[in-house]
């Protein structure tokens, strides 16, 4: 059936990066696959409730608490695919200065400069979380926010650019828990801006290839 088929773990190839060990990867990579698991466990466990076409008024305990854990795993498991899926080996440095992404950047808060120390702020935040960079899609307009765990401050509609995953088990083998900072920088060292390009979904006014 379509709707129990269960969901699987992307692969991503991101060994030798620049600042976060193997082991780092390694251990990242298969606590997201735990999140995939816990996706396709809950996931059917709600399709069980749904068997008879209904949730009966006793099932509804059980039934809402499925549904608020599989906010955070199923948020938890986008959220990495988001984050292995903007480093790279080799990337990092800035973006282009005639990129998409650097100029909606430019536009959104003055400057690059700007953007990225807000970015890097967020980052920077006490708490278990995330920082995420989105992109208004209508207008291109960027915005940095905190998501804590993995579902509290989403943004409804707007469009992840630039994800930085900021639990501690992100750095935890390579920096002590103080050494936020140095993770941010090796994460910016990593950074795969094609891929944060590529994502951007706003088409500047004139720009549309489309005709009516
Ligand atoms: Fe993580």
């Amino acid at each position: 059936m379509i709707a129990t088929e269960p969901y699987k773990p992307k692969q991503f190839n991101l060994s030798n990066l620049n600042g976060i060990s193997d082991r780092t990867v390694e251990m990242h990579f298969k606590l997201y696959e735990g999140y995939v698991k816990e996706t396709n466990n809950i996931s059917e466990k709600i399709a069980e409730f749904l068997k008879d076409g209904k949730v009966d008024q006793e099932e509804m305990p059980v039934y809402s608490e499925l549904k608020r854990r599989l906010g955070f795993e199923f948020n938890g498991m986008i959220l990495h695919e988001y984050y292995f899926g903007n480093l790279k080996r080799g990337g990092g440095g800035d973006p282009d200065r005639n990129s998409s992404l650097f100029k909606a950047a430019e536009s959104s808060f003055g400057s690059y400069d700007i953007w990225k120390a807000d970015f890097v702020g967020v980052g920077k935040m006490r708490g278990v979380g995330w920082a995420m960079c989105y992109e208004q899609p209508e207008t291109g307009r960027l915005s940095n926010h905190w998501i804590g765990e993995h579902q509290i401050g989403e943004v409804a509609g707007y469009n992840p650019v630039l994800v930085m995953d900021v639990w501690e088990h992100a750095f935890i083998l390579d920096y002590k828990p103080a050494e936020r900072p140095k993770y941010i920088e090796a994460f910016f060292s990593n950074v795969d801006w094609q891929a944060v390009e590529d994502r951007l979904k706003h088409v500047p006014r004139g720009k549309a290839t489309v005709s009516r």
